[in-house]
């Protein structure tokens, strides 16, 4: 099975549109959990410019499932980490100009670097994941690290329009998904992916969690979050009953 966690960073961004307090993420958490949402996944941002640290503890109070944090790996942001204690840190590479996370952590580059970092949410008990590009290095990094998981981006996937491109890159992704479960990580995967092509990403063997996050939220506006979720996981769900067990 596949886990859904969905990601409500943009419910922050509409609210932030007129700096308001409306609507809230916490609520679209809730309902999204009612819609039946896995876990629940925000991005805060070392400037806070969408999610508040005031979501983040609200949400630490109320999500049922499973609560993700995607952050920036800087020591900043491990103290709130280890102050709010969520399921889950996804680490991720920030700009500070960026609409939305432009790609994976360069996990292999920064080496060593990492390790003050990875130490103290390890002792906190927090599972730890990385979002890495899907190429062999990055995935052999993440093992090093001892991370629980690593989440697989999907973008280049997402972007490319042309058939064969597509199952290029679905290749690529199914070479990625089987080198981390070998290493013994979970394998999640998101960015970029909608109702038209999670399909096939949710059909690869190994990943057991998509993270989504726009196109939900985009589908939750005109019919309500409880059924954009629901919309969603059965697509998801019907992908992996075509998948041998693993
Ligand atoms: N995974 C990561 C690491 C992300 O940064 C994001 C966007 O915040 C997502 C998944 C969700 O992407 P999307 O909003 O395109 O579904």
């Amino acid at each position: 099975m596949c886990r859904l966690s969905v990601n409500v960073d943009h419910v922050a961004t509409l609210r932030e549109a007129r700096r308001a307090v409306e609507p809230d993420p916490v609520h679209a958490a809730v309902l999204a959990e009612l819609g039946g949402a896995d876990g629940i996944t925000v991005h805060l941002r070392g400037d806070q410019r969408h999610v508040k640290l005031r979501d983040l503890r609200m949400l630490k109070d109320t999500v049922r499932t499973r609560l993700t944090l995607e952050m920036a790996p800087t020591p900043e942001m491990v103290a709130l980490a280890v102050a709010t204690s969520p399921f889950m840190v996804t680490l991720v590479p920030e700009n500070p100009g960026e609409v939305s996370t432009e790609g994976g952590l360069d996990l292999a580059t920064l080496g060593k670097d990492i390790a003050p970092i990875v130490a103290p949410l390890h002792d906190a008990g927090i599972a730890l994941c990385a979002f890495v590009d899907p190429v062999i290095e990055q995935i052999q990094a993440a093992a090093g690290f001892d991370m629980r998981a690593v989440e697989l981006c999907t973008t280049k996937f997402a972007e490319s329009s042309q058939e064969n491109a597509r199952r290029e890159q679905i290749d690529t992704l199914k070479a990625a998904a089987s080198l981390a479960a070998r290493k013994g990580l979970q394998v999640h995967a998101g960015h970029g992916l909608t109702y038209e092509n999670v399909g096939m990403v949710a059909a690869i063997d190994g990943i057991c969690e998509l993270s989504i996050g726009h196109s939900i939220i985009a589908r939750g506006v005109l019919v309500g979050m409880e059924q954009a979720v629901r919309d969603m996981q059965s697509i998801i769900r019907g992908a992996c009953q075509g998948r041998r067990r693993v």
